[in-house]
């Protein structure tokens, strides 16, 4: 009597294992609109989206696909946007760059700019580390060089969960640790063992969303675009056509920073400075 009782999860519908056809049709959309290339990562995309889909009721992941591909705008894909990216990040990664900024790239600028403007974009941004460590350097390098530029960091990304966490700007202690002690009394409020960016950190760096994959239609080109470890998930053709806009959306004399385990194809039309720099001649 008492085993043929059924429990809740005797009636919960159980959700199929992802076939490879069901993989196939969910990677070459995901390619094709974000240019991320999960070639290979059937199994990581199955255990980042098992849960989730069953826990939504549905038992396979046709349903499930069929569902979010006639859904009409994108809650759903945002779904699984945030759920596919990697968003690794941290303050003042890869070194070099922050030394090229400092000691070459804004003493250029200062040399540069006629106007009142430099424009910086980090984009595929995560939850901020980078776009917040770029602006603490330059509100360290301008404090003793005063001027009236409006340099604000345009920071963009896809993951809309990424984006929340950027713009609240609460990090772990364990996450700020790279930051020199003067930096977090500077640009930080602890509470409770939780550093939040103040205001005036805050102030200097406007998270957008933007696929990398769509045209770049911002007001101003840029001085420098920092795109670093994003393009390690994208294919060759992909990464062409990216640096092609990248190059077209930046002024002359303008750089751009990518990651140092990334390489860009011979052929883009960017100037190699040093190893992940390039410049616009
Ligand atoms: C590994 S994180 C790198 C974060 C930061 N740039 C760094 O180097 O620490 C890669 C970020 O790129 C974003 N990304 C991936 N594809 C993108 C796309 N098509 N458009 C915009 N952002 C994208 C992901 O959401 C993720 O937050």
């Amino acid at each position: 009597m008492t085993n043929n009782v059924p429990n809740g999860s005797y009636f919960k519908r159980r959700l199929e294992r992802m076939t490879d056809d069901e993989f196939l049709r969910l990677s070459l959309y995901i390619k094709e609109k974000y240019g991320l290339n999960l070639e290979g990562r059937q199994t990581m995309v199955e255990s980042r989206l098992f849960n989730y889909v069953s826990d939504r009721g549905f038992n396979s992941y046709t349903e499930y696909m069929n569902a979010l591909f006639c859904e009409e705008g994108e809650g759903e894909m945002a779904n699984i946007i945030n759920r596919l990216t990697t968003n690794y990040t941290y303050f003042l990664r890869e070194q070099e760059h922050f030394e090229h900024f400092t000691k070459v790239f804004l003493p250029e600028m200062e040399q540069k700019i006629t106007g009142d403007e430099l424009c910086i974009w980090s984009a595929g941004c995560s939850f901020g580390n980078e776009a917040y460590s770029f602006a603490a350097c330059m509100e360290d390098y301008f404090a003793d060089r005063p001027n009236n530029w409006d340099r604000k960091i345009l920071a963009t990304d896809i993951s809309r969960n990424a984006l929340l966490a950027a713009k609240r700007g609460s990090y772990a202690k364990a996450a700020v640790e790279p930051l020199p002690r003067r930096w977090k009394k500077q640009f930080f409020i602890e509470h409770n063992g939780i550093y939040t960016v103040n205001e005036r950190l805050r102030s200097q760096v406007v998270f957008k969303y933007h696929n990398l994959m769509d045209p770049i239609n911002f007001k101003k080109k840029f001085d420098l675009i920092i795109c670093r470890n994003v393009m390690i998930y994208f294919e060759k053709e992909t990464i062409v056509q990216l640096i092609q806009r990248f190059y077209d959306a930046t002024n002359e004399g303008g750089y751009l920073y990518i990651g140092h385990a990334e390489a860009i194809p011979a052929e883009c039309p960017y100037k190699r400075v040093q190893s992940a720099i390039y410049r616009k001649e």
